[in-house]
């Protein structure tokens, strides 16, 4: 029953051999993660498990006023139920369950005591020696509550809406109003005025949330949690149960897609170490499907959009206010609608941006969280100016498009957006795209071709980072990064190896395990400028290390040498035309003659903020789409889109399509699928299953072209990369509905676009 816990290290195939950055590399992970022998944090067994299931709350406010447990109590194989009334020593102020990415206000504390906060609040643990009889004896557990008034209808709040707490370190509240916005909107020949409305959508990654605590022999707690970060699980739990970093060990090797659901760690982990500790065993607590809709979704979100432009195509005024929901406990924000500020050039400009404090757990990030909205609204606004004035979409985007922030008054970093469009549309074909909706039709279907602009931040954060060059000549280098999917392990190596000019399939990466070097949480689309600047920095210690060693060699020109003089390559260290004349080493010789069985180094990675700050520094894309609607029906397909991004020097095309591709179908599932409805009667998610939440599949997609343009960011990174993930999401619903518009002639300002609203 026991199973081992050391886990799959991804290695590249041998024969992979010597690749650089910006060669197109298979996903070294890629093995492990199809035969089964990467495990994920529900996947670790122990010899005398003990399995928890949770019970949750079916009210949205009160609180509990008896717990009935009797009956499940005498179920076999039962051990404990925890709950409020009997739950261990926990910590109890706030700043204990802060992670490192909690909104400002005060964090949910699961079991703290009866109150009831939302639908679906985890209220107890059942823990039994099997998942089965955990889980029937949950069943079993009745519940007596008070119930009070809630709300959790956005639309009919809107009214008592708050301006966000600015404590949330990263949030930038929209800025300062330039120019006079709605005096240049009343006074411009041209008008757009509409509201937008995105309902709730859930996260549903392949892997459901969990964690596994191993007890250990001398109560060292070894944790595999489902998270984007090891060390803010790890920092977390620590906080919340005192317990130092030297006997708490959270790892998170493989994880089956996060894309912001593991950015907090949810009540899974609190749960599982709490019961581990109470009972002194090792705990698994993995949450349903259904309980996948019972921590934080995407917001839902009410918007207006104003634009007004000057007949030919001038935006005068530009005015984009949003209203989300949060929770009561907690000031969720994102960035809405500072977009609009910064993706045109235009001098009249008011941005507004809001909270409704909801009966609702607070929303949490979910892949492009903000943008996804905001940059929504806009994109179909300027659609419709398009329409208003008369003028193609894209050259509309490009009579209006900026060179620099004028909000902020910044530089870009570098901006290839224009590349973007221009290489976008000729491989789209849009030059052929007649202007009139209805215009293009074949047998019952109606034929739209749309477009948007997309644009994600460009982040990079610090980390450490460690590397080993052993004498066989392998090459370990680590930092508690996260691979959720996105290539991690594979950009990480491939950067180590073309650095120190090993053959990839000798470089192992580590990651996921929080007793390694400080890294951030992989989020944002951010770890490619962060880990692997700290990589190549790591490396670059590393070579200069190797050298003087080579220097002590006396009988060999390296002594004479310059550091600059000398190249990593096909795993030897290089001297060419040097002072003393050419030579070369391998780094296996070099260490055998230097003695050494390794060479280590560390490295700190620090963004240069002084130089960064004095430039924005963004992703851009550009999405054009093609939409076929039954004319009958009202169903949509997207049947062909072309993605063009700009995102700095690419490290691995391979997976960075990907990236892109996994971002554009969840941009055509926002556009045509995704929504949680919520009984407002009971203040309830209702159609918390994938029967009932629909995601993208693979019928919903069909030709996604993805192109990079050049663009060589140093600012933003050592690389020259900037980053892809988000991006490809960006601007792809607001593509597709602009493209139902040129199909029908029906403008939805609403996602999403399902066939009663198409029809
Ligand atoms: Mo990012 S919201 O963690 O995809």
């Amino acid at each position: 029953m026991t199973s081992p816990h050391n886990d799959v290290q991804p290695v590249a195939e041998p024969g992979t051999g010597y690749v650089r950055k910006g060669d197109g590399v298979p996903r070294v992970d890629g093995r492990a993660k199809v035969t089964g022998q990467a495990r994920y944090a529900a996947e670790h067994l122990a010899d005398g498990m003990i399995f928890g299931v949770v019970v949750n709350s079916t009210i949205a406010k009160g609180r509990i006023a008896t717990l009935q447990l009797d009956a499940a109590r005498a179920v076999p194989g039962v051990v404990e139920i925890l709950s409020h009334l009997n739950r261990p020593r926990m910590r109890k102020l706030d700043l204990f369950y802060k992670d490192m990415t909690a909104p400002a206000g005060s964090p949910f504390k699961p079991f703290h005591s009866d109150g009831i906060l939302y639908s679906g609040q985890p209220i107890a643990l059942v823990l039994a020696d099997s998942f089965e009889a955990a889980r029937y004896a949950a069943s079993l557990v009745r519940v007596q509550y008070v119930q009070e008034e809630h709300e959790t209808h956005l639309l009919s709040h809107l009214e008592r809406s708050h301006k966000p707490s600015r404590l949330k370190a990263g949030f930038s509240p929209p800025p300062d109003e330039t120019g006079d916005a709605q005096a240049a909107f009343d006074a411009a020949p041209m008008q757009v005025s509409a509201e937008y409305y995105a309902g709730v959508e859930h996260h549903n990654p392949m892997e459901m949330h969990a964690s596994t605590v191993l007890w250990g022999e001398d109560g060292h707690l070894t944790v595999y949690d489902k998270s984007q970060s090891s060390q803010n699980s790890r920092w977390m739990v620590s906080h919340v149960f005192g317990i130092p970093k030297h006997r708490l060990t959270v790892k998170n090797p493989f994880v089956g897609g996060a894309f912001g659901s593991g950015l907090r760690p949810q009540y899974n982990l609190i749960l599982a170490v709490m019961a581990a500790l109470h009972l002194k065993r090792s705990v698994r607590v993995v949450l349903t499907r259904q309980q996948m809709f019972t921590f934080g979704h995407r917001p839902e979100t009410w918007q207006r959009v104003q634009l007004a432009a000057r007949a030919d195509g001038t935006l005068a005024a530009v005015l984009h206010e949003a209203i989300a929901e949060t929770a009561r406990i907690e000031d969720y924000v994102e960035v809405v609608v500072n977009w609009s500020g910064q993706l045109y050039k235009c001098d009249n400009v008011k941005l507004g941006y809001r909270l409704v404090a909801l009966d609702h757990y607070s929303p949490i990030d979910m892949r492009a969280p903000g943008a996804a909205h905001g940059i929504h609204a806009l994109e179909v606004a300027m659609d419709e100016l398009s329409y208003a004035v008369g003028m193609d979409p894209l050259a509309l985007r490009l009579h209006n498009y900026s060179e620099r922030d004028e909000a902020q008054d910044l530089p870009y970093s570098t901006k290839e957006l224009r590349a973007c469009y221009e290489q976008g549309a000729a491989r789209f074909g849009w030059s052929q795209r007649p202007m009139a909706p209805r215009s293009m039709r074949e047998g019952h279907e109606l034929i739209g071709w749309g477009m948007a602009t997309g644009q994600w931040d460009a982040m990079q954060m610090f980390a450490r980072a460690h590397a080993e060059l052993h004498a066989d000549g392998r090459l370990v280098v680590g930092s508690a990064a996260t691979d959720i999917g996105t290539g991690t392990y594979t950009v990480m190596a491939q950067i180590a190896a073309d650095a120190m000019g090993l053959q990839l399939e000798d470089v192992v990466f580590r990651l996921g395990d929080s007793t390694l070097p400080v890294a951030p949480i992989e989020g944002g689309s951010s770890h490619v400028a962060t880990v692997g600047s700290a990589v190549e920095g790591v490396c670059e210690k590393l070579q200069k290390k190797l050298f003087a060693l080579a220097r002590r060699l006396d009988d060999l020109p390296f002594a004479k040498a310059r550091f600059a003089d000398v190249q990593f390559r096909e795993g030897s260290m290089v001297l060419q035309g040097g002072p003393g004349g050419s030579c070369a080493i391998s780094l296996q010789q070099l260490l055998a003659r230097a003695g050494e069985t390794r060479v280590e180094t560390k490295y700190l990675m620090l963004p240069n903020i002084l130089k960064q700050k004095k430039y924005v520094r963004a992703t851009h894309s550009a999405v054009f789409c093609e939409v076929r609607v039954d004319e009958d029906f009202g169903t949509v397909r997207v049947t062909r889109v072309v993605s063009a991004v700009a995102a700095g020097r690419i490290m691995n095309p391979q997976l960075a399509r990907s990236q892109i591709m996994g971002g554009v179908v969840w941009g055509i599932s926002q556009a045509l699928h995704e929504e949680t409805h919520a009984d407002h009667r009971l203040g309830r998610f209702m159609n918390h299953s994938l029967a009932e939440y629909h995601v993208a599949v693979q019928a919903d997609v069909h030709d996604i072209d993805v192109l990079f343009v050049e663009e060589d960011d140093r600012i933003v990174s050592r690389l020259g990369a900037k980053g892809v993930g988000e991006i490809g999401m960006v601007g792809v619903a607001a593509a597709v509905t602009n493209a139902i518009y040129h199909a029908t002639g029906r403008r939805i300002r609403s996602t999403p676009m399902t066939p009663d609203k198409v029809m």
